[in-house]
């Protein structure tokens, strides 16, 4: 019996529902986070049936705003009183600009605010763990990312593809600041690179948009599996031989260097003290 406890937020589709799969056939303690009650009691169901194992919860929220993601959290803290891992996969691509209710942008709501403020709530839990590991799932467009994320409010000053690339580069400085902020925590940090994969990503934009992700990568010959994407997320969440590591950049199951401008540790930083600012408004 393993009893670790993993929590992984887009759980419903894709990359995160074949990494709670993974972890819940090798007998771990699961718990989902989706924003659909839905789905989150559809994938909980199949993957209890699949595997066998009845260790599997689910929790709502819309990682996007900061008011659930507080309410949240506050329920698993209630529920728990030890995380293990934390992956922080949900994620997004808008073509077209959007302010959540709380008045942030979108993009950076989903892919980077919504996660600040789980990891930081979540951190007392992560801290009773004797191997805490957190994993933040980026992508290989960070390498174009110019610098912090901005809450672009303006629908003229939108460009789609830059903030989803400021936002996987977002995902980077977050991780590599967090290993600086936790280094006296035994709290491991990791990012991760998937790849090119087959999910529903980019299905918000419309039928169209999502061919076009699907038929870039498999063009490329470099389209694969959510199932494929996932070991490399197990595998840093669960393998003895990243235990002494942290703040590590990884991609098709190795350590790779990330963009130059993600070790700019003033831009680490700063993205987190906008973070902050930006939550210190909406409460
Ligand atoms: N697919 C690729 O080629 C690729 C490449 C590089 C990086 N990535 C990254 O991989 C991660 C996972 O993406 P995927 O490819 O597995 O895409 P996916 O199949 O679309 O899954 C995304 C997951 O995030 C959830 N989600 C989105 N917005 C949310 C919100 N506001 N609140 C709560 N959950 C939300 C979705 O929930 P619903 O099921 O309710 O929609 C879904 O469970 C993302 O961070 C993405 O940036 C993907």
């Amino acid at each position: 019996m393993n009893e670790r406890i993993c929590l992984i937020t887009g759980a419903t589709s894709g990359i995160g529902k074949s990494t709670a799969f993974g972890l819940a056939e090798s007998g771990y303690s699961v718990i989902l986070l989706g924003r659909n009650e839905q789905k989150c009691k559809q994938v909980s169901e199949h993957i209890k049936k699949k595997t066998g194992n009845e260790k599997v919860k689910y929790y709502v929220a819309d990682i996007s705003l900061i008011k659930d993601v507080k309410k949240i959290s506050g329920r698993i803290k209630n529920d728990f009183n030890r995380l293990d891992f934390l992956i922080n996969n949900a994620g997004a691509r808008f073509l077209n600009h959007q302010l959540t209710d709380e008045g942030i942008e979108i993009t950076l709501a989903t892919n980077h605010l919504g996660h600040f403020i789980l990891t930081n709530e979540l951190l007392p839990l992560l801290q009773n763990s004797d191997d805490p590991r957190i994993i933040n799932i980026s992508s290989g467009v960070h390498y174009g990312g110019k610098g912090v994320i901005k809450n672009i409010t303006d629908p003229a000053a939108y460009d789609g593809r830059k903030q989803y690339s400021d936002s996987k580069l977002a995902n980077v400085l977050f991780t590599y600041e967090l290993a600086e902020r936790l280094k006296e925590n035994n709290v491991k940090t990791f990012v991760v690179d998937p790849g090119g994969v087959a999910t529903n990503f980019s299905r918000n934009n419309g039928l169209k948009f999502w061919l076009k992700h699907l038929v870039y990568y498999l063009l490329k010959r470099q389209l694969i599996s959510p199932k494929k994407a996932s070991r490399t997320i197990i595998y840093l969440a669960t393998s003895d031989e990243v235990k002494n590591l942290t703040a590590k950049f990884y991609y098709e199951m190795k350590e790779k260097k990330s963009a130059d401008i993600s070790y700019d540790k003033s831009l680490q930083k700063s993205l987190w003290e906008m973070s902050e600012e930006l939550i210190r408004k909406i409460n």
